[in-house]
């Protein structure tokens, strides 16, 4: 795998050595965030070697590069699910080419399902842990040191300085957040009433299909991670009749303007 990363990062970085600082993994939420980007140059998926081609139906697949303030970032337009048919090696492929073109702090977003009793839909939750549920580890098999230590180091997968500054943010901005652990599972199903208690049980405030394989290798390679995930849907007796894909992408939709705002203002103040 080592050998395919460099092959990408040299395709990339042969069409424009870029090297961006901040690497932004766009989950429903945050999808229109590459309009606050000042866009040097954009790479299709498809025309990037190695890298598999999203297939969900409201993503869309492309690298952005581009500048936010002074900030060099890259963007990934829609990343790849496990529920999809990627191995999970698939899956985190593309954040170690970001390591490789230069990243050093990695922003990841989603939409989850709120297990917390003080959540709403369309609510911001800053992801200060995560439960691993995912039934394959990106990380299994033979360990490449060139990349990272074979036993890594999870006592701090989301930044404890990025979460303290996006809240000091978010309340400049007048933006209301609340902080939770994000609990991933495999999907494509929504989780059962019965499975939501479990993830409530368990200890998360929120459940997603995605962001804990990516996060786990951007620790393997020593990158600094924030997640911010939105609520958009409840599991409890009283919604889950309602969960749907279009429910999801509406209340994605709806908190994707503050998301965008304190994504940027990070970026810009970090
Ligand atoms: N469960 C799993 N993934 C999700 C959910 C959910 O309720 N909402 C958005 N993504």
């Amino acid at each position: 795998m080592w050998d395919q990363v460099q092959e990408t990062v040299n395709y990339i970085n042969k069409i424009n050595n870029f090297n961006p600082e901040y690497g932004v993994i766009l989950g429903s939420g945050l999808g229109s965030f590459t309009e606050d980007i000042k866009i040097e140059f954009t790479l299709p998926y498809n025309e990037i070697p190695n890298f598999p081609v999203s297939t969900v139906q409201g993503h869309k697949g492309a690298l952005v590069f581009g500048t936010i303030g002074t900030k060099k970032v890259v963007a990934m337009q829609g990343r790849f699910h496990y529920y999809e048919g990627y191995s999970m090696k698939e899956v985190t492929f593309p954040v170690r080419v970001l390591k490789y073109l230069g990243v050093k702090k990695l922003i990841v977003s989603n939409a989850s399902g709120g297990v917390n009793p003080d959540y709403k839909i369309g609510e911001i939750i800053i992801i200060k842990d995560h439960i691993n549920f995912t039934p394959e580890h990106p990380l299994r098999g033979i360990n490449d040191e060139r990349f990272g230590p074979r036993f890594v180091n999870m006592s701090e997968p989301y930044s404890r300085k990025m979460i303290i500054k996006a809240k000091q943010l978010a309340e400049e901005l007048n933006i209301e957040v609340k902080d939770g652990i994000y609990l991933g599972l495999q999907g494509p199903s929504f989780e059962t009433l019965a499975e939501y208690k479990m993830v409530k049980i368990l200890g998360a405030d929120c459940v997603g299909m995605s962001t804990v394989p990516e996060v786990i290798v951007a620790r393997h390679m020593d990158l600094e991670t924030f997640g911010v995930s939105v609520i958009t849907d409840i599991g409890d007796e009283a919604n889950i009749d309602s969960i749907s894909h279009d429910e999801v992408l509406e209340a994605a939709q709806s908190a994707e303007p503050n998301v965008r705002k304190l994504i940027r203002e990070l970026i810009i103040n970090y």
